[in-house]
């Protein structure tokens, strides 16, 4: 079924209109009213329409109302010069589109037409390092579009694309032959079987890395012999491989828990090493094709942009041979279409790798891997601290997820506790209900933004029950379950929607009535904002509705079902919103 939106449906009305008075259709478009007190909806489509067609903009504005007029979609028509046609939709036509709504199991939201299987590249951790708020920010935009992609039908596969084939792999490897040379790691003549075991455990690690990549910056030479034992795992060495091995289980083991808490799950725990089959491929048809050129020892894809400037040149083989970022990003592409047959490629990453991947992008192309509107980069601005500088923790370093995770959900348990929470819900119930306010705050505070823009992430000001909040949307379905599960002790059950009589149940319906479109928007621009913004509407609609309506007094009991119908669809549609969002309701809070 095509679930067209209302702002489609009056357009065909208005279109018809235009059409009737023979001027052209698209003049009928219908947007929301810029001035509610005037109307819900609007048309300035009299606006144009005076220009090309050399009339008086009021004329036509009252030319159409009078044909739409008789139709029964709509209570009012009104012009106001110079030409604005202000609507007003009928209440039966109102309340039979949200019982449309009420009957699909999409609550409104409609399924793609053109369904693709997308590669979504999110998380990007590295193995070794900890993870910082760029890999936090990737991963709670990737999952809300991995989850929103999927409700409209796409089949999506999620990779996490772990940082594991780079020179901090040869830092990480020279850094253990320093403390621990005994380890048969480093014996190249070494015939027998590694050991099973870590020679190290992934704590012992990650105190490595900063020291090591420190002394590399530091020291030519050893920066050097990183190279070269990079390289050399490249190519294969085994010992290396096995010690490298290590790392990556490791590192993956460590990180996993954290995405667990998080809600951020992945379908494939692949990482840039595992598109390495595939590099000597993807060098041998560059160059075939005559897409790649050596430049200074090194083999580069020229890159001019889409303004005709030249750009600097991708690298695809270091001077030494090496593989770098860019080589096992091309190569993972052609694994991805190749291999895993994927339409497309969407690229959730810090804005700052724009340059990256758009020389990528660009080698792709050429290479006729993909098309170039299948490769897709959803950048992110910076999370800032309260000074407006790169987020950082109390004593100056890189944020750590647990850590993250723990704060909020510490300052979730202070704010339940003063709404006398512990009182109401035992320790099982507070945990499960803290951590959920926790990963809302976190998400919430993230995703509101448009994803482009830096933005401050102030803990104390997110977690807080009101405004605009995770917690707040929280508590908001949260009471909506608690109405209706009252409702239902009592013997009170969800019925027909009826025609609305007062304006708040107007404004609930209309808020309704635009999901497909918060969705749409999401979609069409990847940006889980909208989804937010239609998330808080419905809860602040709901608010000033059950304010207005009292359900369990009401003494109509057409009207209380039809109340009651109103509250369930609005929990429906809230839960799907904020599932897309990746965030958990509790029963209670
Ligand atoms: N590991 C990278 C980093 O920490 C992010 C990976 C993003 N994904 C990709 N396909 N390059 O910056």
């Amino acid at each position: 079924m095509s679930k067209s939106s209302i702002e489609q449906q009056i357009g065909l009305l208005f279109a018809d209109a235009f059409t009737a008075l023979d001027m052209d259709a698209d003049l009928g478009r219908i947007t929301k009213s810029q001035r509610p007190e005037l109307g819900q909806f609007q048309c300035n489509g009299a606006l144009p329409a005076a220009k090309r067609y050399r009339r008086n903009p009021l004329e036509i504005a009252q030319d159409i109302a009078e044909k739409v007029q008789s139709s029964e979609l709509l209570k009012s028509v009104e012009v106001t010069p110079p030409g604005f046609i202000n609507i007003k939709l009928a209440d039966d036509f109102l309340a039979s589109s949200v019982n449309q709504l009420t009957d699909d199991a999409l609550v409104g939201i409609e399924t793609t037409e053109s369904p693709e299987h997308i590669a979504l590249d999110f998380g990007g951790p590295n193995a070794a390092k900890p993870l910082h708020v760029g890999h936090l920010r990737s991963s709670i935009i990737g999952e809300s579009l991995k989850r929103t992609l999927r409700t409209v039908g796409h089949k999506v596969t999620s990779d996490i694309h772990l940082g594991d084939w780079g020179t901090q792999m040869g830092m990480m490897i020279e850094a253990i032959k320093k403390t621990n040379p005994e380890l048969p790691y480093f014996d190249e003549n070494f015939k027998g079987e590694y050991p099973k075991k870590s020679p190290l455990d992934v704590t012992e690690f990650m105190s490595m890395y900063p020291e090591a990549s420190q002394l590399c910056k530091s020291d030519p030479e050893e920066m050097d012999k990183a190279r070269q034992a990079t390289l050399e795992l490249q190519q294969g060495r085994a010992g290396y491989r096995a010690l490298w091995q290590h790392i990556r289980n490791l590192s993956i083991e460590e990180m996993k828990p954290d995405f667990e808490r998080l809600g951020v799950t992945f379908d494939l725990w692949y990482g840039e090493a595992d598109a390495d089959p595939y590099v000597s491929v993807v060098v041998q048809e560059a160059k075939e094709k005559k897409i790649a050129i050596e430049s200074e020892g090194a083999l580069v894809v020229p890159y001019t942009d889409d303004k005709g400037k030249e750009q600097a040149p991708m690298i695809l083989l270091k001077s030494d041979g090496a593989a770098i970022y860019a080589t096992t990003d091309l190569a993972t592409i052609k694994e991805r279409v190749e291999n895993l047959k994927m339409d497309r490629c969407i690229y959730v990453v810090d804005n700052r790798q724009d340059l990256h991947f758009r020389q990528v992008f660009n080698a792709a192309t050429q290479l006729n891997y993909l098309a170039k509107d299948k490769l897709t980069f959803a950048g992110f601005g910076t999370m800032n601290g309260p000074d407006n500088k790169p987020f950082k923790t109390r004593d100056g370093g890189v944020l750590r997820l647990t850590d993250l995770i723990k704060t909020a959900t510490d300052l979730a348990y202070t704010r339940l506790k003063e709404t006398g929470a512990q009182e109401r819900f035992d320790a099982e119930e507070m945990a499960d209900i803290a951590h959920k306010v926790a990963i809302a705050t976190i998400k919430f505070a993230d995703l509101h933004n448009d994803r482009k823009a830096n933005y401050i992430f102030d803990l104390e000001k997110f977690s807080q029950f009101e405004g605009k909040t995770g917690p707040y949307l929280l508590y908001s379905a949260v009471r909506m379950k608690s109405i209706l599960r009252k409702a239902e002790e009592s013997g009170l059950m969800a019925g027909n929607i009826m025609a609305p009589t007062t304006e708040e149940e107007r404004e609930l319906m209309l808020a309704m009535m635009s999901i497909n479109k918060a969705v749409e928007t999401t979609i069409e621009n990847l940006q889980p904002h909208h989804l937010c913004d239609f998330s808080y509407g419905l809860s602040q609609s709901f608010s000033r509705f059950y304010n207005a309506c009292h359900i369990m007094a009401e003494t109509d009991k057409n009207k209380q079902q039809s109340w009651l119908g109103l509250t369930k669809l609005a929990l429906k549609q809230q839960e799907r919103i904020l599932d897309m969002l990746g965030i958990a309701i509790p029963e209670r809070m």
